[in-house]
């Protein structure tokens, strides 16, 4: 019998590319663990909005990080983000918790604590890892890192779709905000958002989500035989 090898895959890319979609439905089709490290990014930003920490005041974002115990637990409702035993996973989805999540991600005080955090959760192989430098940063040895990437006109679209009846947001603004952390992610001095060297880069525009899976699919099959 041919046993295939356990992975570790990155996916990067801007907001509203798809990685969430498509990193999901990869690591269910391989049977893989799924961690969305933006996720964490607006779990820091989440505790410093409740705690009244400023996200350009670094010893108090040092103290923070100190005192944070974010996890991900999987239950009957998927995959959620406790911090301490709360369930915030519907809290950071906000269009204010992208906004701070992306002023948080730029200070090195946050980074520092997270790459510890990240990396802890990749020991174990089998795993499908989501974010914006983890085929540069956080796993430069990842087996197999793709880079998705889509217009802005198109990621906004499908931001939009995501959240319409939940926000008062008009399409013209996602676009803007989309375009504002786009800037910010791509820019900042510390992991900036950009495609590792040997990173796969796909672009979703024309692409359905399944045809995405199935494409990036096969180029894992190509690394396991
Ligand atoms: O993927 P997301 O939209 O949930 O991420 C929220 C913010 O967190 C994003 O604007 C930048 C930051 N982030 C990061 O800097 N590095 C990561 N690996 C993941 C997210």
């Amino acid at each position: 019998m041919c046993v295939l090898q356990k992975l570790l895959v990155t996916i990067d890319g801007p907001a509203g590319a798809g990685k969430t979609t498509v990193s999901k439905r990869l690591s269910d089709r391989l049977g893989y663990r799924y961690i969305d490290t933006g996720a964490l990014y607006r779990g820091i930003a989440y505790e410093a909005k409740r705690r009244g920490v400023r996200h350009d005041d670094g010893e108090a974002l040092g103290a923070l990080c100190k005192s944070m115990d974010l996890r991900f637990v999987r239950n009957e409702n998927g995959t959620r983000l406790l911090s301490g035993q709360n369930d915030i996973t519907d809290q950071i989805r906000t269009p204010e918790m992208s906004m701070l999540a992306s002023a948080v991600s730029a200070t090195a005080i946050v980074r520092h604590y997270l790459l510890d955090v990240q990396r802890a959760m990749g020991r174990e192989k089998g795993a499908v890892f989501e974010g914006r430098d983890m085929g540069t940063v956080v796993f430069p040895d990842a087996d197999i890192k793709f880079f998705l990437d889509a217009s802005p006109q198109t990621r906004a679209f499908r931001r939009y779709k995501e959240l319409e009846g939940k926000t008062a947001q008009t399409l013209e603004d996602i676009e803007r905000d989309i375009r504002q952390r786009d800037e910010n992610d791509s820019t900042r001095d510390l992991a900036p958002l950009k495609p590792a060297h040997d990173a796969i880069r796909l672009d979703s525009t024309d692409f359905s989500i399944d045809d995405v899976v199935d494409l990036m699919l096969d180029y894992i099959t190509g690394v396991q035989l």
